[in-house]
């Protein structure tokens, strides 16, 4: 589990890592320059309970929001980007809005209320698949 997230997250810095020289990049690229891979599988889903994120909203459990792994949470740069999260046969749209410090690469820490749309909190943790819309 860990070596498959891990496996998700070089194949992310690759992607990161593999940008052109500024001036070959495609003049009318919008948004952040530090690009989320927009897919990752076998992302390692659990819960946490949310409060003042580190985005700097305060959200509840019930609110469909996730905190990101440190490796891409590149200082906030994807702060408020949604996140549509498939785990269980089911899916659903997140806001990041938080730092998930503990979590391992291509981890997602998901609020209570979200976690519980895709399992009970007794299932611990859930793999899942992702993707940035
Ligand atoms: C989320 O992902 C699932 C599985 O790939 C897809 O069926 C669904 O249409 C996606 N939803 C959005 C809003 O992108």
């Amino acid at each position: 589990m860990r070596l498959s997230a891990t496996l998700c997250f070089l194949a992310s810095a690759a992607s990161l890592s593999a940008a052109a020289p500024p001036e070959a990049r495609s003049p009318d690229v919008t948004g952040s320059s530090l690009e989320l891979s927009k897919r990752f599988d076998d992302a390692t889903l659990t819960y946490y309970n949310v409060g003042l994120g580190a985005c700097g909203q305060v959200d509840v459990a019930s609110d469909y929001v996730v905190a990101l792994d440190s490796a891409q949470w590149s200082g906030g740069a994807h702060c408020f980007q949604r996140i549509n999260i498939t785990a269980n046969g089911k899916s659903a749209v997140a806001t990041i809005v938080d730092d998930c410090a503990d979590c391992s690469d291509t981890g997602l820490d998901l609020s209570t209320g979200l976690f519980q749309f895709f399992a009970p909190l007794s299932a611990g943790e859930l793999q899942g698949t992702c993707n940035f819309v």
